[in-house]
């Protein structure tokens, strides 16, 4: 077997983490120049192996041996939930993991999602893009991200999209929430001042407060039942669950998607993909198939090595972490020829993406993630032309913690005569 090639350097001032924050395409696409697309250097002060090989992603979230999971650790933001449940957890074992994401899985069905939220998405978007005409211009990242905060907390609170006051405060605290995810986890406060850190903590007491009124209207609301029965074994997993589910980070990563989406149509030549999408669902699933292979919202995720492994070759040694790159390893030529290429036809290919993840710790939102994406883009294609205020050839993107255009894209929507 072969050493990973690249320098995990001294501790401390052999660490790469901000030059990968600076960067972090940059970083990679340096480092897959020099050392080929699967390397390793020092992140977080510990050894990180990245995997930018469609192969080498393959083989790590295919594990079924338990020789990687995630390490996630937000617990004192979250409390207990499915991230935080891996094969190394002294509480948890994996025969609870398993159940835990059984019963996620019972509460994202995708055919009672299908046929319980199907009505209110339309509700949603009737509300908020049903007069986009008469707005002057259309922030479209933002404007994505409240429909897609709108659905998330209607459908899993069980508020109905008219009671925009109660939506709106729920918003603000699950934004409110999602800061101290990104700040330093660092929990202080004085006369009336407060960290960051410490700004969430309180947002997410004030969210559980709001979560327990809510479930006591749960039997009211036949999706809501679902998730009461689903087999959570205490009202705290259930409670901790939906708290996740109604973070502010999917939909910052719906918004992505969707942003990408329609800067992608504006190109030149890609309008032709717009007339045939009106009333072509296989197209339309074909473009949000290949949006989500280019611009994945999450260019990776993260792994510890539980026990020693081989990716591809390479020997992996326990205790380090891995960084594997879904953005890398969807343009890995070897696997999507021109891979920078919009090209929707390729999905014929068949080829497994892992914007949603894969494997074992897969993503249990994805059903739902791909109803929210095909409805939104399906109803303003319907419904409206659309014109950039400014040049969409010319992209950059940030990457952290949400990969999306660097600016916001302004758009003016014209209505159609025949929807
Ligand atoms: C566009 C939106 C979304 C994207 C791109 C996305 C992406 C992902 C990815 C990449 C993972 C795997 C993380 C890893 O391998 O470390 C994941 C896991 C997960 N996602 Fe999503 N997700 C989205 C929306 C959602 C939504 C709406 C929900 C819930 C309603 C959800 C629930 C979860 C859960 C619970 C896991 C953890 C699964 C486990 O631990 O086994 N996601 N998601």
């Amino acid at each position: 077997m072969a050493k990973v090639p690249g320098h995990i350097g001294m501790p401390i001032i052999g660490d790469r983490s901000l030059e990968f924050a600076n960067d972090s395409l940059k970083f990679v696409n340096n480092h897959i120049q020099k050392y080929g697309r699967i390397f390793q250097s020092r992140l977080l002060n510990r050894q990180t192996i990245f995997l930018a090989s469609y192969d080498a992603v393959q083989q790590l979230l295919n594990d079924t041996n338990g020789t990687y999971d995630m390490e996630y650790r937000y617990k004192a933001l979250w409390g207990e939930n499915i991230l935080h449940y891996n094969v190394t957890s002294e509480l948890i074992t994996d025969k609870e993991a398993t159940r835990v994401k059984a019963v996620l899985g019972k509460c994202l069905d995708p055919d009672q999602l299908a046929r319980l939220c199907g009505p209110m998405i339309h509700k949603i978007l009737e509300n908020l893009l049903g007069s986009l005409e008469h707005e002057k211009e259309v922030p479209l990242y933002t404007k994505f991200k409240q429909v897609a905060s709108y659905i998330t907390v209607c459908l899993f609170l069980g508020l109905d999209p008219g009671s925009t006051h109660e939506i709106d405060s729920i918003i603000e605290l699950t934004t409110e929430h999602w800061h101290g995810l990104i700040s330093i986890p660092v929990s202080a406060s004085f006369t009336g001042w407060s960290t960051t850190f410490g700004k969430a903590i309180k947002a997410k007491d004030e969210l559980i407060d709001r979560i327990e009124e809510l479930l006591c209207r749960f039997d009211k609301n036949e999706f809501n039942q679902t998730i009461s029965n689903a087999g959570f074994k205490s009202r705290e997993e259930l409670r901790n669950h939906i708290l996740l589910f109604v973070s502010a980070l999917p939909p910052k990563a719906v918004a992505s998607l969707l942003a990408s989406t329609f800067i992608e149509l504006g190109k030149t030549g890609h309008a032709r993909y717009v007339d045939i999408a009106r009333n072509d669902l296989d197209l339309l699933n074909a473009i949000t198939t290949e949006i989500e292979r280019l611009h994945p919202p999450f260019i990776g995720g993260k792994r510890q090595a539980i026990k020693g492994g081989v990716i591809s070759g390479f020997t992996i040694p326990k205790g380090c972490s891995l960084l594997y790159l879904t953005h890398a390893a969807h343009r890995d030529p070897a696997a999507f020829p021109n891979p920078d290429q919009f090209l929707p036809e390729r999905c014929s290919n068949n080829r497994k993406i892992w914007t949603f993840g894969g494997g074992r710790r897969a993503c249990v939102g994805r059903t739902l993630m791909k109803m929210m994406l095909q409805e939104t883009i399906s109803y303003v294609i319907k419904n409206y032309d659309w014109q950039f205020q400014s040049d969409v050839c010319n992209i950059k993107y940030k990457t952290l913690p949400v990969y999306r255009p660097d600016k916001e894209f302004y758009v003016k929507f014209t209505r159609r005569d025949n929807p």
